[in-house]
């Protein structure tokens, strides 16, 4: 396969999971420690080795945008006021990636969204990253996929295990596994019932696919919840090609999840050298308080 130079990341929902929070804020820029969700999502794209961002978006959502190019007005007060630490990472913020955005002009569903990437990435194949899926480890998460697709020069998608009670959030995935741990996916459901899932195999927002994803899109009926999913497109290619399931090592927050939201930041927090014993303490007054 290819080199990966490209990955899409749909942003244009609404974020209602995350609501009032993010009426006037794009979910994606609601801070987790002390950086924007998006630019961890980002993070793992650039370790991957992907200098090339596709926002799918929607009006409200320039400052995903912005937030990776220069703030100059900021940028002239930080250098003015001798503040050379925070003026280089402001800075790196706009050399971090090359950000290309292309409209959702109407929400028609997740697999919708990357078909509106279609024009920009063109024939090559390209990584998907869902914006609100934190995979935190080291080389843990689309690197881990954007290996074994270069390696099998096959389609892949990154899951993990997860609770049965939970399987009707996700693409659940059915297939065989192979001693190396890798799955060669049979069949893939877009969030089924609990008794009807073929698996607890959840996909969980890592993709990397080859431009032919693109056809099936355009020819994919609505699916769950009347949307275009791109699951259901990745079944059918799947069953044409063949198609692997990586397990992704790492821990994985969803950040549009409120407990884990409130999670992850706890996590970045206790692995702040500065922080630890501060955050510790708190959180111990808070437990003896709700004992
Ligand atoms: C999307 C996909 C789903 C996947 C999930 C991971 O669902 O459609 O297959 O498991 O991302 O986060 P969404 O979260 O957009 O409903």
């Amino acid at each position: 396969m290819q080199n990966i130079q490209k990955v899409v990341i749909p942003v244009a929902g609404h974020g209602t999971r995350s609501l009032p929070a993010s009426k006037n804020v794009p979910k994606e820029m609601l801070p987790i420690y002390n950086k924007p969700v998006i630019h961890y999502v980002v993070d793992e794209a650039v370790n991957a080795g992907i200098k090339n961002v596709v926002f799918v978006t929607s009006k409200e959502k320039t400052a995903l945008e912005d937030y990776f190019d220069h703030h100059y007005a900021l940028e002239d007060v930080l250098e003015r006021t001798g503040k050379k630490e925070l003026l280089r990472t402001v800075q790196e913020l706009a050399d971090m990636v090359d950000v290309i955005s292309v409209r959702q002009k109407c929400q028609l569903g997740f697999g919708h969204a990357v078909l509106c990437a279609k024009s920009v990435v063109g024939s090559e194949p390209f990584a998907v990253m869902v914006g609100d899926d934190i995979i935190l480890g080291e080389d843990a998460g689309l690197k881990e996929l954007i290996d074994v697709a270069q390696r099998e020069n096959k389609p892949v998608v990154g899951v993990m295990e997860v609770d049965p009670s939970v399987v009707h959030k996700y693409g659940i995935v059915a297939g065989t596994p192979r001693p190396d741990g890798i799955i060669e996916i049979t069949d893939m459901v877009e969030k089924p019932k609990a008794e009807e899932a073929p698996s607890n195999l959840a996909i969980i927002g890592r993709y990397v696919l080859p431009p032919e994803i693109f056809s099936y899109l355009e020819n994919a009926k609505p699916g769950h919840g009347g949307e275009i999913q791109l699951t259901d497109a990745l079944s059918r290619l799947a069953k044409d090609r063949g198609m692997l399931a990586v397990p992704v090592k790492g821990r994985r927050f969803d950040a549009g999840d409120l407990l884990d939201f409130l999670s992850v930041n706890m996590y970045f927090a206790l692995q702040d050298d500065k922080m630890k014993d501060g955050m510790k303490k708190q959180l111990q007054k808070l437990l003896a308080e709700f004992e």
